[in-house]
C-alpha cells in the first residue's frame, strides 16, 4: 500500500512546483523558530522542518541567529566559514556566505560579527541591505533559528519575521517561559501569527494539553490568538541524530516524528498567509536594524 503521506506529498509537490517555477522574483516568507527556555529542540526542529519544505520543492535558507555557538552547524554537520558581516568586511555577496546544508537547504550564519556591524557607514549599510534583499528575492523561505529567552536580540530577530513557531515542552518552566516570550512579543508589537509546537511529549494528548494550557493563559491575559502547529514525541532517534549530526528526517524518514514534521510543513504551506509588509519596513531593513542600531 502506498504510504498516504507520501502520496499527499507528491500531490503537494506537483501543485506547488508550478508556482515555484513561475516565480522568478520571489519574496521569501520569513519564519522565526524560538522558545522561552533553552534546549527545547528549536534547532532540531528548524533543520528538519526546512528539509521537509525543501523536499516539497521550495528553496529554503536557514539564518542561524543564535549568538555564540552556531547550533545549525552542530546539528547538521555543516561548517560555515563566513557570516553576514563578511559581506562588508570580506566584500562577499550573499550567495558566497551561504553554506550548503543537507538536501540543498542553505545556511547563513548571522550571529557572529554583530559588534563589528555596528560600525557600518552609509555605503556598507546599503550594500548589506541590497544583499539581504537579493536573498529575499532568491528564496521561498527564510527560517530564523533564534536563541532562547526574552533577550533583546531574540525578540528583535522574531520581530523581523512574518510568523513565529514557539517550541514548548511539558516542563512547567518551559510553559511559563513560553508565556513570557509571547507576552514580550505582544508588548513589543508583534502582529504575526504565533504558532506552538509541543516537543518532547509522550503522546498526542500531551502535545495538545501543553497547547491548551498556554492558549487559555494567553487568551485570558494577553487577548491574542495562538495556533497549534503540531507535536513531536520524545524519541531516542532524535537524540542520536543530533549526536551523529544527521537530521532525523534524513536518517529515519519513516519515523512517526518525521511524518509529523512533513504534515506540519504541508499545513504551513497550505495555511492562509498574509505578509506583514503593509506599512512595515522591509525584512532587509529590519534585520539591519538589529545589527546596526540595537545589536546587543
Ligand atoms: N523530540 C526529541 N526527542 C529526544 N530528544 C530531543 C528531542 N528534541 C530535542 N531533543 C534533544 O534536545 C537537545 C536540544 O535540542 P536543540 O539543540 O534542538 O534545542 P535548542 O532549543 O535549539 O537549544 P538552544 O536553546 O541551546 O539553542 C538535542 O541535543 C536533542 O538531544
Ligand atoms: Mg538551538
Amino acid at each position: 500500500m502506498i504510504d498516504q503521506a507520501a502520496k499527499l506529498r507528491e500531490m503537494m509537490r506537483a501543485k506547488h512546483k508550478d508556482e515555484v517555477e513561475k516565480n522568478h522574483n520571489k519574496k521569501a516568507r520569513v519564519l522565526a523558530i524560538s522558545s522561552g527556555k533553552g534546549g527545547v529542540g528549536k534547532t532540531n526542529f528548524a533543520i528538519n522542518f526546512s528539509i521537509s519544505l525543501r523536499r516539497l520543492g521550495y528553496d529554503v535558507v536557514i539564518l542561524d541567529a543564535d549568538i555564540g555557538l552556531s547550533n545549525i552547524e552542530i546539528i547538521s554537520g555543516v561548517s560555515l566559514n563566513s557570516s553576514l558581516s563578511d559581506i562588508v568586511f570580506a566584500n562577499k555577496d550573499i550567495f558566497e556566505i551561504m553554506g550548503n546544508g543537507p538536501e540543498g537547504v542553505k545556511i547563513i550564519s548571522g550571529g557572529s560579527g554583530l559588534k563589528e556591524l555596528k560600525l557600518l557607514d552609509g555605503d556598507n549599510f546599503n550594500k548589506l541591505i541590497g544583499e539581504i534583499e537579493k536573498l529575499q528575492a532568491a528564496t521561498d523561505f527564510i527560517v530564523i533559528d533564534t536563541g532562547a529567552g526574552i533577550s533583546k536580540s531574540v525578540i528583535n530577530f522574531v520581530m523581523t519575521a512574518d510568523e513565529v513557531i514557539i517550541i514548548c515542552t511539558p516542563d512547567p518552566t518551559s510553559l511559563m517561559d513560553s508565556y513570557t516570550l509571547i507576552k514580550s512579543l505582544v508588548y513589543t508589537g508583534f502582529t504575526g501569527k504565533i504558532n506552538i509546537v509541543s516537543n518532547l511529549v509522550s503522546n498526542r494528548n500531551e502535545g495538545r494539553d501543553i497547547f491548551n494550557k498556554l492558549h487559555n493563559t494567553v487568551e485570558n491575559f494577553l487577548r491574542v490568538q495562538i495556533e497549534y502547529f503540531g507535536y513531536i514525541e520524545r524519541n531516542r532517534l532524535i537524540r542520536n541524530a543530533v549526536i551523529n549530526q544527521v537530521p532525523f528526517i534524513i536518517s529515519h524518514p519513516k519515523d512517526p516524528n518525521a511524518k509529523r514534521i512533513n504534515i506540519m510543513a504541508m499545513n504551513y504551506l497550505d495555511a492562509k498567509f498574509s505578509p506583514l509588509e503593509k506599512g512595515r519596513t522591509s525584512f532587509a531593513k529590519r534585520i539591519l536594524d538589529i545589527f546596526v542600531k540595537r545589536g546587543d
